[in-house]
């Protein structure tokens, strides 16, 4: 097929604003679901079901089937994460644009692009000898409940002989990655209350506690400028990388002072020091401030004292680490650093067990040569920051999950002006072709 015909495919899926965390976009996270469905019935697939909801369901596909030959599962996610800042965007984020070679729009890389280019690898390919399967489900951006949920009551559905993840990125630019971990994931609300009511700060300003200073101090214990994090327990679990992999590691192109230059543009990079950047962003565990709710923060100026503030926070986990365990511990130390004045609570919202993936099944050759025979490279061992919570369920039955992907560092998911490479696209459609066949070749494993 015509590469724009491919384009205006794909944008008509980006055109679909399927913010699964936010409410109002329900229907439109449903019009995502069946754009998936409409996909997969065009490659071949020949039993499609939506399952577990009406509004984000799970996209269940089944074919084409070959007897005899590997299953492939095939998971993504068609959900997007919401756009603002909107202002922020060059072009409008659910209005996908082509400019230097790239298509921006929210969903470009993370993960529609990536699901699109899964697809769009089988059409361009004659028939391998695979039995695919595909789960892409609508809720990843928020913890992916409808997909647990589903796993638990039918978990013969991740049955194959390998699952094949595209959700993340090359290293760098060239340079193909499979990935050995994921981080977990604890996402809450911590909100502390002070009084009954809000009060004037100057008939009680000195004599009464003001919720907002209290949170600010009980977040200040919990992670200090050093980049500690003072939960009890927390880095308990935490192995530090061999010396092998933290070797292997300097040899990737990664480059701190680029990383704080041209990705992050910031003046200076935080964390513990002890640790290489690298290390602190694959191998360590996190404690994030998403916002702060509460108090006056219309326009002009009012004097008083919050009764109530309430901090989102997250916190990535990394392999031995348990989300149920961090959870406990992240109430406990809250409870514990919190005044007797003070009422504590933590609210949790969803989470995301680490994942941990062995490179040892002849899968991962196989890849590993199709990215070499399309890139000139073959995929680098890493790890990833980031987390998709299904992924330890998706293991479960004893799979191997490769976890790659097309994007590039720099494609700025979850941010203003997301956006895809189209060579990446490109390359990558080739890079899939030729595992599916490679993999129909090999037989069962
Ligand atoms: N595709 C990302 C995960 C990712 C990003 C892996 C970068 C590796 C590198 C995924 O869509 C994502 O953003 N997941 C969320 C999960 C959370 C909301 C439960 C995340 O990591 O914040
Ligand atoms: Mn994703
Ligand atoms: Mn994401």
């Amino acid at each position: 097929m015509d590469r724009d015909q491919l384009l205006r495919e794909l944008n008509e899926f980006l055109r679909i604003p399927s913010v699964s965390t936010l409410p109002a976009h329900n229907q439109d996270c449903r019009a995502a679901a069946e754009w998936v469905a409409a996909a997969l019935r065009r490659i071949g697939c020949h039993d499609v079901e939506f399952l577990g909801s009406e509004t984000h369901p799970v996209v269940w596909g089944k074919g084409p089937d070959v007897p005899g030959a590997p299953t492939l599962l095939i998971y993504g996610h068609y959900d997007v994460q919401p756009p603002d800042p909107l202002a922020e965007w060059t072009t409008p984020p659910f209005e996908p644009t082509q400019r230097d070679g790239r298509i921006y729009a929210r969903g470009a890389a993370d993960d529609k692009g990536q699901v699109f280019c899964l697809l769009q690898a089988i059409a361009a390919s004659s028939r391998p000898a695979v039995n695919f399967r595909f789960l892409i489900e609508g809720e990843e951006e928020y913890g992916s409940k409808v997909l647990f949920d589903l796993l638990k009551r039918e978990p013969q559905r991740v049955r194959a002989d390998a699952v094949l993840v595209a959700d993340m990125s090359y290293v760098a630019p060239g340079w193909p990655a499979v990935y050995t971990t994921l981080r977990g994931l604890a996402y809450g609300e911590i909100t502390v209350r002070t009084s009954k009511t809000d009060l004037h700060s100057g008939e009680y300003g000195g004599a009464a506690p003001n919720a907002h200073e209290e949170l600010c101090r009980l977040l200040g214990r919990l992670k200090t400028a050093d980049g500690k994090i003072h939960i009890p327990g927390f880095y308990g679990p935490v192995k530090r990388p061999s010396k092998a992999e933290l070797a292997a590691w300097k040899k990737l192109p990664f480059n701190e002072k680029d990383f704080l230059t041209k990705r992050v543009q910031g003046k200076g990079l935080v964390g513990l020091k002890k640790a290489s950047v690298l290390e602190r962003l694959w191998a360590l565990p996190t404690f994030e401030i998403h916002g702060i709710l509460g108090g006056f923060t219309g326009e002009g100026a009012k004097t008083v004292i919050p009764a109530e503030a309430t901090a989102k926070v997250s916190m990535r986990l990394v392999p031995n680490q348990k989300l149920a365990a961090v959870e406990r511990q992240l109430a406990a130390a809250v409870k514990r650093f919190a005044p007797k004045y003070v009422t504590a609570t933590v609210r949790f919202l969803h989470g995301a067990d680490p994942a941990q993936i062995k490179l040892d099944h002849p899968a991962f050759k196989l890849l590993d040569q199709a990215f070499k025979e399309v890139t000139g490279r073959g995929s680098v061992p890493a790890r990833a920051g980031g987390s998709i919570p299904v992924v330890p369920a998706l293991a479960s039955a004893g799979a191997p999950v490769i976890l790659t992907g097309i994007g590039l560092p720099d494609d700025r998911l979850h941010a203003p002006n997301e956006k895809l490479e189209l060579k990446q696209l490109w390359d990558g459609i080739e890079v899939f072709r030729r595992f599916y066949e490679l993999l129909g070749g090999a037989g069962r494993m």
